[in-house]
């Protein structure tokens, strides 16, 4: 998706049009990367727009800053009203938004003295990253060349600006050989996440996905899916996996506030699913709808609404 110029972004404070919402050329990150980010999406429900486990973003966000040891100069309760302003001020209803924070210009020397952390929060709508019918329809994954970096390497449960280029490889060698998506094995040669997703099967009615021992992040989605999957009664184990395992299943899914949950139809080529979606995936999928759409009271805390969330005073009145 290409972005429409009309686009609103909040920058540093301040709502800014998207064209002239620019980074310095000298800034820290975009020479290394360092910088952190989350990825969020608002539904539509019946009772106007509403933003999916936003508190969870804006912890993880932090989180992710903290490791790094980058000072984002706003508070969580800021951060939350600039994605909600940021919806409200674009006129969306359902969107994906992606709040950002980078080391800005000073030094180019790798200690990054003095750069200032930089903020901006986007808002556009965005369908299912592998496209609506991959809901239904299911995704052709590839096991990657490219092993997910190890935690001796990089703290894979950071959403950093600068990991992504491992996804960006994997990637992009998968889409060269017609594949939807890759999944990444870990240097001891597990299952690892897929380059924006996280893993799970199904095997003789039980759920598997793996969890921190392993190099992933640990999706809010994944975190969403395990929950609704035990509310159904449905056993769910969180351990690593080989391969084979995957390529054994009864089904298989990604997770992922992009993907949302995506059936995996084939790996490398091979069927995994006799039906697409697989009858839990489909399950749990439903539930999902329902949670997010505001349907399902049980998961009512899940949804910021955009209209009425009133958590502070609105961010173009604060400091930059
Ligand atoms: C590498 C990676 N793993 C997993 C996920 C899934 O995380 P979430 O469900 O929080 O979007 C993402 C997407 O953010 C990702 O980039």
């Amino acid at each position: 998706m290409a972005f429409d110029g009309s686009l609103q972004v909040w920058m540093n404070g301040e709502l800014v049009n998207w064209r002239e919402s620019s980074a310095h050329i000298s800034a820290h990150g975009l020479h290394y990367g360092s910088g952190v980010f989350e990825g969020i999406r608002c539904y539509d429900t019946g009772d106007g727009p509403a933003v999916f486990r936003l508190d969870d973003h804006i912890e993880r966000l932090f989180a992710s800053a903290a490791t790094y040891g980058f000072d984002i100069p706003f508070t969580r309760g800021e951060m939350a009203e600039a994605v909600l302003e940021t919806i409200r001020a674009n006129g969306l209803r359902a969107c994906y938004v992606r709040p950002v924070c980078w080391l800005g210009s000073n030094v180019l020397g790798l200690d990054a003295a003095g750069c200032p952390v930089e903020v901006a929060v986007l808002a556009w709508p965005w369908a299912a990253l592998h496209g609506e019918r991959s809901l239904t329809e299911g995704i052709r994954v590839t096991v990657s060349p490219w092993r997910k970096f190890p935690a001796s390497a990089l703290p894979p449960n950071a959403k950093a600006c600068g990991h992504y280029t491992n996804s960006l490889l994997a990637v992009r060698e998968a889409r060269a050989r017609g594949f939807d998506e890759a999944i990444l094995l870990s240097t001891a040669g597990e299952v690892a996440e897929a380059a924006g997703e996280n893993v799970f099967f199904v095997r003789n009615g039980r759920l598997v996905t793996n969890g921190s021992e392993s190099p992933i992040l640990l999706g809010i989605t994944r975190d969403s899916v395990i929950r609704i999957a035990r509310d159904l009664g449905i056993d769910v184990e969180v351990r690593s996996f080989q391969l084979s395992e995957l390529r054994e299943a009864d089904e298989a899914f990604l997770t992922g506030t992009a993907a949302e949950i995506a059936p995996i139809a084939e790996l490398d080529g091979e069927p995994i699913s006799c039906t697409l979606p697989g009858p839990l995936t489909a399950r749990i999928q439903e539930v999902f709808r329902l949670a997010v759409t505001a349907r399902q009271p049980r998961y009512a805390s899940w949804l910021a609404p955009v209209a009425t969330l009133d958590v502070c005073a609105p961010a173009g009145a604060r400091a930059k």
